[in-house]
C-alpha cells in the first residue's frame, strides 16, 4: 500500500441528483458495493476527497461523509488527508459471511434483484462463529460445555414431553412461555436489579435477535446511533443492517465516554452499551457515566440498548446492578442471554422492554416468526424454579475464576515483555495488551498459525487507536489446555516478533 500508488478512478459510480436518496448515501452505496463485489481491490488507493468531489461535481462534504462512514465501518482505512485505501482485510475477516461466499467457501449465485434493504442485509458483515464442538483456546465468549448438567436437563425435557399438553404443542404465547418469563423477571429483579414485571419480558432466539428487532423497531434508515468503540461486532452489524449511521463512541476505564458521544452526535436516536462488562475491554461503566447516559437519552429522546451478556459470573465484589434499574423514564431495553450461562446452541435469550414498547416488540417478533420453540423454554423454566440454574452458576463461577487465574499466571510466566493480561472481575474472557511495536492483526495471525485463537482488538474497533491487544477466552478450556495454549501463544509471539 505504497503512498505513491496512483488513486483508482471512481467516475463510474452512478449518482443521481434527482433521487430521494442523499448523494453521500449514493456514493457510500456505490463504493461499498464495488468493494464487496471485488471491483475495488483491497489496498486500492482512493482519490483525495477534494479531487473526487470535483470529478463527480458534488460538494467535498458529500465525499468526506461517505468516506467517514466507510472508514467507521472498516471498509476503508487510512486518514482523510494522508491517503484513503480499501481495507486490506475486512473487519473480523475470520468471522465474516460476505455476499457471494457460501458457508462452505464456494460461491453462491443470487439470481434476480433484491430490494435496497435486502442488498444491505446481504452485504452487511455478519458476526458468525464457525460452530465447532471443541473450540480452540482462546476463543472468546464460549462457556464450558463439558460441565453442563445435561442429565438434569434430559430428565426435565423427558418429563415435559411425557406430559405435553396443548400449551407446549401449539403456537403458544407470542411473547414466550409465561412461566419462563416469570422466572426470568424474578431472577433479573434479584440478581441484576432490573425493575420489571413478567409481562415486559419477551423471549427471543439470542441477544443478536433482540438487537436486530430493536434496531429495526427504533431506527429509520440514516438515523445516527452510538456504538461502543471498540464494541460487539454483532451489534455493529445489526445497526448497519438496519441502515443506521454508526457514531463510534470511545470507551475508557469508566466505560462509554458519554461526553464524546454528546459532542459527536447529540441527536443520536439510540446507544448500544455493555455497561456491566464492556465487550471487549472488560471495564464496567461507573455510576456517574450511567446517570450521564440516562440524562442524555432523556434529553435527546433516544433509546438505550443494554446488553448484559455475561455478568452472572462475577468473581470478586458484588455484581453491579443493571443500568435499566436506574432508568426512571422507560428508555432502556435490557437484554440477557442463556448462551453464556448455559450454552449458545440453546438459542434462548430475553429482552425486558419498557412498558411503552412491549406490544411493539411482540408484534415485531411475531412478524419475524414468533418466539423460539416452547419445549426448551419450558425445560428452562423448570431449570430455574427447581434451583438448578443458581446451582450451575455457582459451580461455574468457581470454575471460571480458577481458569482465569490459570491463564493470568501462565501468561505472567511465559508472556512477559510480549503480552500483559489484565485480570477481569467477571465474564469469560480477558484483554491482553501487546507490548509496544507489536501489531495485533499480525500477532493474531501468528497465533492462528500456531493453533491458538486470539482475535485482535483492531477487529472490534471502528476508529483505529494506538493500543494493540488480543482478546483471550478461558472459560471453555481446562487448566492444562490453558497452560498449553499460553505456551503455543508465547512461541508464536516470540517467533513472529523476532522475524518481523
Ligand atoms: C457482547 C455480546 N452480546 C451478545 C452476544 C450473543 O448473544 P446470543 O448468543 O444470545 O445471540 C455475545 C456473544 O458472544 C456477545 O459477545
Amino acid at each position: 500500500m505504497a503512498k505513491g500508488t496512483p488513486p483508482v478512478s471512481l467516475l463510474a459510480i452512478p449518482l443521481n441528483s434527482s433521487s430521494p436518496a442523499p448523494l453521500f448515501r449514493q456514493l457510500y452505496d456505490g463504493l461499498r458495493g464495488s468493494i464487496l463485489a471485488g471491483s475495488l481491490k483491497p489496498g486500492a488507493r482512493l482519490p483525495a476527497s477534494r479531487t473526487l468531489a470535483d470529478d463527480l461535481g458534488v460538494s467535498r462534504n458529500t465525499v468526506t461523509s461517505a468516506y467517514d462512514q466507510l472508514l467507521a465501518e472498516g471498509y476503508l482505512e487510512g486518514k482523510i488527508g494522508s491517503g484513503t485505501y480499501v481495507t486490506r482485510t475486512l473487519p473480523e475477516d475470520a468471522l465474516l459471511v460476505r455476499r457471494g461466499k457460501a458457508r462452505g467457501g464456494g460461491t453462491a449465485s443470487r439470481p434476480g434483484r433484491t430490494s435496497r434493504r435486502g442488498e444491505l442485509l446481504a452485504t452487511t458483515p455478519a458476526w458468525v462463529v464457525r460452530g465447532s464442538a471443541e473450540p480452540r483456546p482462546f476463543r472468546p465468549g464460549v462457556p464450558a460445555m463439558d460441565t453442563l448438567p445435561l442429565d438434569t436437563w434430559a430428565t426435565l425435557a423427558a418429563r415435559h414431553w411425557r406430559r405435553s399438553a396443548g400449551d407446549l404443542l401449539g403456537y403458544g404465547d407470542p411473547a414466550g412461555y409465561r412461566p419462563l418469563r416469570e422466572a426470568i423477571a424474578a431472577h433479573v429483579g434479584t440478581a441484576r436489579g432490573v425493575v420489571c414485571e413478567a409481562g415486559q419480558v419477551v423471549i427471543v432466539a439470542g441477544t443478536q435477535q433482540a438487537i436486530d428487532l430493536a434496531t429495526r423497531l427504533l431506527l429509520d434508515p440514516g438515523d445516527p446511533a452510538w456504538m461502543e468503540d471498540p464494541g460487539f461486532v454483532g451489534a455493529r452489524g445489526a445497526l448497519i443492517g438496519a441502515g443506521a449511521r454508526l457514531v463510534p463512541v470511545p470507551v475508557d476505564r469508566d466505560g462509554l465516554v458519554v461526553s464524546a458521544g454528546v459532542s459527536r452526535c447529540p441527536e443520536a436516536r439510540l446507544a448500544y452499551v455493555t455497561p456491566s462488562h464492556q465487550y471487549p475491554l472488560g471495564v464496567a461503566m461507573n455510576l456517574a457515566r450511567r446517570l450521564e447516559l440516562l440524562g442524555w437519552a432523556s434529553q435527546a429522546d433516544a433509546w438505550i440498548l443494554e446488553d448484559d451478556y455475561d455478568s452472572e459470573f462475577r468473581y470478586t465484589g458484588r455484581p453491579l446492578a443493571s443500568l435499566q434499574g436506574l432508568d426512571r423514564q422507560g428508555r432502556v431495553v435490557y437484554m440477557g442471554t442463556f448462551s453464556k450461562v448455559l450454552f449458545p446452541a440453546l438459542r434462548l435469550s430475553y429482552l425486558v422492554a419498557p412498558p411503552s414498547l412491549v406490544d411493539a416488540f411482540v408484534s415485531a417478533l411475531a412478524l419475524a416468526g414468533g418466539p423460539p420453540p416452547t419445549h426448551p423454554q419450558a425445560v428452562l423454566a423448570d431449570f430455574f424454579t427447581e434451583g438448578h440454574f443458581l446451582r450451575h452458576i455457582r459451580r461455574m463461577r468457581a470454575l471460571y475464576a480458577e481458569r482465569q487465574e490459570a491463564l493470568v499466571c501462565a501468561a505472567k510466566a511465559e508472556l512477559g515483555g510480549l503480552l500483559d493480561i489484565v485480570p477481569s472481575e467477571t465474564g469469560l474472557q480477558v484483554m491482553g495488551w501487546l507490548s509496544a511495536g507489536i501489531d495485533d492483526r499480525a500477532a493474531s495471525q501468528w497465533a492462528d498459525t500456531a493453533g491458538v485463537v486470539a482475535p485482535p482488538l483492531s477487529s472490534y474497533l471502528l476508529e483505529p487507536t494506538s493500543r494493540q491487544g488480543l482478546l483471550l477466552g478461558y472459560a471453555a478450556h481446562s487448566v492444562s489446555q490453558i497452560r498449553q495454549g499460553v505456551r503455543k501463544l508465547a512461541g508464536a509471539l516470540h517467533k513472529g516478533t523476532s522475524s518481523s
